[in-house]
């Protein structure tokens, strides 16, 4: 049988993350996770967070604090918001864990062994009054082309034209703002990428059919362009250190890149899953040889990521010659924009994952996310459209189906399941229209297709409410009670029906309207009799319970008041 390695693009460690990344790698893997977990196939859901390089020192020396302790204080914000969430990985791990310097090192080592790397000598900036190599973004300067006098030593934001920290006039350190800086020069590795375009090539062109256009198009743009040997070192401290054993202790004191060492914590990721549960070696039966051969791995991540996952770190592993596991179904997102502009980690611009749930429940944004999934466009979150989904789909569709059904049994029939009456026409036709959606909405969460997958489950929500109202029961009720009971015990069989296709996508609240009917397993499975016996299971007298309001309507005065605080359209 089928396993199921699922990951997510490793957030970065410093800061806690917005809607955006939320939607495009660690939600939407979760939710995929879960209905490969309901259907019953293992799987295993990997994140961690990514660690390394200039960027989380610099951030440390912000927060005055030593980089690790910085990456501990992140790392555990980060998984209590995830935990928060309900994000149910099997492992969230560390970039900085030895398990994934044990393998960046065996990687490197490989690919040294195998002539795929070389040393070359760059010409770096040397900042000393900071007593450190700037990476290019770190220099600041006149553009040499417009004159923009703030250029960014790899882009001038004014005239958008891509630079080299060299051509900049008047160069000064972004730290300090020193201008006591020098070129230096720097040995690094380099990644021979140019040799695995045909092998490239052939591996992408055959994934034309599973992946989304978005992905395939933008892997093929950049072999297009030609592929750029990538140097994968970096004059900084906080990394995996290059062993000495390669290039003769050429790179002594220097770390690999972040961008190099951070997918092989995927692997690494497993490797402390594994470690953390008592399970050896098992972790190797996901990744490598024969033994991962029933595995389909899936990525999920945003647009930007899709370079280093179709290019990058499929380099590494082919050029390691070892037969580790390459991804099968890679997941590409478009961005989630707010209220018309980007969301913005710096400047603090949108709603991150923290203050989300102090204002709603995760299953509200849950929902809404994967509902407006950016998939095959850019998609916007306005603070309106948030509040009048919710209020219709969740409030007055499902929340207020559970409720009228379980209220009306409980008023009428004693909270039990009703034994009279039986199934006619009426019934039949749901059952036919069920048996149909049930069966989309699985094939669409099979393809990945999120967006229209709430698509589904919103029409399956609107079709019990409809034979609700057709049939009627507190109408019913006074001239034929086998009639109404009939329709009661529909009802509460389409209640029962929907905690379990809500699962993946609401887990919290899945549970609850199962649990207004019976107790739930903690993988609520996805149905796979047909609906004609799923929607007459319940056990004729069994006693069940309203649940306490599912889910409250948003008023106008709070949508109000979050755009004060999170800012709406006029920015603020
Ligand atoms: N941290 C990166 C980002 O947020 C993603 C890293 S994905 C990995 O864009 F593969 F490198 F782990
Ligand atoms: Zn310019």
């Amino acid at each position: 049988m089928t396993r199921y390695l699922i990951t997510s693009a490793l957030p970065y460690i410093n800061g806690v993350k917005h809607l955006g990344t939320l939607v495009g790698s660690l939600l939407s893997a979760d939710v995929y996770a879960r209905f490969r977990r309901a259907q019953g196939f293992e799987t295993l859901a990997i994140c961690a967070t990514d660690e390394h390089g200039s960027t989380t020192e610099l951030a440390a020396a912000e927060a005055h604090m030593d980089v690790r302790a910085f990456c501990d204080l992140q790392y555990t914000m980060q998984k209590a918001s995830g935990d928060g969430f309900a994000l149910d990985w099997d492992h969230f791990g560390r970039s900085s864990s030895r398990a994934n310097h044990e393998l960046t090192q065996h990687f490197a080592r490989l690919l040294w062994k195998n002539g795929h790397l070389e040393t070359r000598t760059t010409k770096q900036v040397y900042s000393n009054a900071d007593k450190r190599f700037l990476s290019d973004r770190y220099v600041i300067g006149t553009c040499p082309h417009c004159g923009y006098d703030r250029a960014r030593g790899d882009q001038c934001e004014n005239c958008t034209r891509v630079l080299d920290p060299v051509d900049l006039i008047d160069p000064r350190s972004a730290l300090s703002g020193s201008r006591d800086i020098e070129i230096r020069d720097s040995t690094h590795l380099f990644l021979k990428q140019s040799a695995f375009v045909p092998k490239l090539r052939e591996w992408i062109g055959g994934h034309t059919q599973d992946w989304p256009p978005l992905v395939t198009s933008i892997a093929n743009k950049w072999l297009d362009e030609g592929l750029k040997d990538r140097g994968i070192t970096r004059d900084v401290e906080w990394g995996v250190p290059v062993p000495d054993d390669i290039a003769d202790g050429a790179l002594k004191g220097k770390v690999f890149y972040v961008w190099f060492d951070a997918p092989i914590e995927y692997i690494g990721a497993t490797r402390e899953w594994a470690e953390a549960n008592g399970k050896g070696e098992a972790w190797r039966d996901w990744w490598f040889g024969d033994a991962a051969k029933d595995v389909v791995y899936c990525q999920f991540m945003g647009k930007d990521n899709v370079p280093f996952h179709t290019v990058g770190f499929p380099v590494t592993i082919m050029g390691s010659g070892e037969p580790w596991k390459l991804v099968d179904r890679l997941k590409g997102f478009n961005w989630l924009n707010f209220e018309g502009g980007k969301f913005s980690t710096s400047q603090q611009r949108g709603v991150f994952m923290d203050s989300a749930l102090e204002i709603l429940p995760a299953d509200y944004w849950r929902y809404w996310l994967m509902a407006n999934a950016p998939e095959t466009s850019d998609a916007n979150f306005t603070w309106e459209q948030f509040a009048a989904q919710l209020n219709k789909d969740l409030a007055d569709v499902l929340g207020n189906f559970v409720n009228r059904v379980t209220k009306f049994c409980a008023a009428r029939f004693e909270g039990c399941v009703p034994s009279e009456g039986s199934y006619g026409a009426e019934e039949d036709t749901l059952i036919g229209e069920l048996d149909g959606r049930v069966a989309a909405l699985a094939a669409l969460f099979e393809a990945m297709e999120f967006r229209k997958a709430m698509a589904e489950l919103r029409a399956i929500f609107v079709a019990g409410n409809e034979y609700l109202t057709r049939a009627a029961p507190w109408t019913a009720i006074k001239t034929d009670r086998a009639r109404a009971a009939a329709a009661v015990r529909m009802g509460l069989n389409l209640v029962h029906l929907f905690g379990h296709l809500a699962w993946p996508v609401m887990p919290t609240a899945a549970r609850r309207i199962h649990e207004s009917i019976q107790d739930a397993a903690e993988v609520i499975p996805w149905p796979d009799e047909p609906m004609a016996e799923f929607l007459d299971d319940l056990e004729y007298g069994l006693q069940i319970r309203v649940p306490q309001v599912l889910f409250q309507k948003i008023a106008d005065e709070q949508v109000e008041s979050w755009k004060r605080r999170f800012g709406g359209a006029d920015g603020a």
